[in-house]
């Protein structure tokens, strides 16, 4: 490690998070959407995004097809680069989060540990885990990307659900059944843990 990080020291903000959320009159936290591709995590995160934006609330979508075209684009999809991918982007919402907003993390995030390590970044009641459920057949079936059907003639190696596992958050705050319950459904289920957690008023 580099010596000179030794010279390194925390500046504290003049303007704390408390300081935010009073004045914009709700809480800010992350929701972090993890579940296969073709799930519904970045339709479900940018569907309550829109909602919550009309009730005045600061929120931003963190998506991994995106974040992968810019800060992640030196990133792959081997277990080591996917933890790097997660640690990052944990780094990033936490910038959101003590900047006041309702930050939402639409990645696969397959691994529980690096989901884990994402969570231990933040105070109690800042980090929500969303399992956005989906059978593995149902993803496959809507396939918007042609992506199952291009990892399962081999030509992508490595894809989640076909030759990558995907681990089952064990106990998430939220599940979100989206081969069950439409897109409104859910965001009215996230809206409502949000409300009953004093997270916003509506
Ligand atoms: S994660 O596993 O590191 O969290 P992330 O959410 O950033 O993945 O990216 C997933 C997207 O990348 C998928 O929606 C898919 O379009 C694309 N992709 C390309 N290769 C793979 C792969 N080997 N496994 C999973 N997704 C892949």
């Amino acid at each position: 490690m580099d010596n000179n990080r030794k010279n390194l020291y925390w500046h504290k903000h003049s303007v704390t998070v408390e300081d935010r959320w009073e004045s914009f009159g709700y809480k800010s936290c992350v929701l972090w959407f993890t579940g296969l591709s073709a799930s519904g995590k970045s339709t479900l995160a940018n569907s309550l995004c829109r909602e919550l934006h009309a009730i005045g609330v600061n929120c931003y979508v963190l998506d991994g097809d995106n974040i992968r075209h810019g800060l992640n684009k030196d990133l792959g999809f081997s277990p080591e680069d996917r933890k790097e991918n997660i640690r990052r982007i944990a780094e990033v919402a936490k910038l959101f989060v003590d900047a006041g907003l309702i930050i939402m993390t639409a990645f696969i995030s397959p691994f529980t540990e690096d989901r884990n390590d994402a969570k231990k970044l933040f105070k109690e009641g800042e980090f929500i885990e969303i399992y956005v459920k989906c059978p593995l057949s149902e993803c496959e079936k809507r396939d918007p990307k042609g992506v199952y059907k291009r990892a399962k003639a081999g030509e992508i190696k490595e894809f989640t659900g076909i030759s990558s596992p995907y681990e089952k958050p064990g106990n998430p705050e939220i599940v979100l059944e989206t081969d069950k319950m439409s897109v409104n459904e859910c965001v009215e289920s996230v809206l409502d843990c949000l409300v009953k957690g004093g997270y916003i008023v509506r």
